[in-house]
């Protein structure tokens, strides 16, 4: 037996200042995008922007749904939508905010499990690493590849 260990390093900033302009640009469009949540049972708002190879952000947010497994998550929302819209471009970086009531949340919100699948597919497609960006009120994260919030990622199909 061998033991493994598997280590993980991401950036934590105090504020959105102490981003780039690019990442600067992305935070913000994903905390703009929390207004769209539609939360009616969770009142957590949630906003994600996708930057495109084309330079296009595309924005999504939560929409809940009675039936709740019905509903989706901010970032797939995002994610589809880019996919669609933008079918011959690839998905270059994502963030994400999150708060209750629109309010945004001191720690990073993160994403959910199917979310970082669906990020470790397009990032996949696109064949370069794919940035996460967690925006937070008094930190943020960012990952400079999916595989570091997804470790031993499923891609074997
Ligand atoms: N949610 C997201 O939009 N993204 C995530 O990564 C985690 C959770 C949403 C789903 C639901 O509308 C609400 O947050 C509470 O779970």
């Amino acid at each position: 037996m061998t033991e493994k260990q598997i280590e993980i390093k991401f950036q934590e900033y105090g504020s959105i200042d102490e981003l780039n302009a690019e990442d600067r640009e992305l935070a913000g469009a994903a905390i703009e995008a929390m207004s769209g949540a539609y939360a009616p049972y969770s009142h957590f708002f949630v906003g994600a922007a996708v930057r495109m190879s084309n330079g296009q952000i595309v924005r999504g947010s939560n929409q809940e749904n009675a039936a709740f497994p019905s509903g989706l998550c901010a970032e797939r929302t995002a994610m589809f939508s880019a996919g669609a819209r933008y079918p011959d471009k690839d998905m270059t970086a994502i963030a994400l905010a999150g708060g209750v009531m629109g309010r945004l949340t001191d720690r990073p919100a993160t994403p959910c499990g199917a979310c970082r699948q669906v990020m470790a597919q397009y990032q996949s497609k696109s064949g370069k690493p794919m940035p996460v960006i967690m925006v937070g009120k008094s930190k943020i994260w960012k990952f400079a590849k999916v595989d570091d919030i997804l470790p031993l990622i499923f891609d074997s199909i």
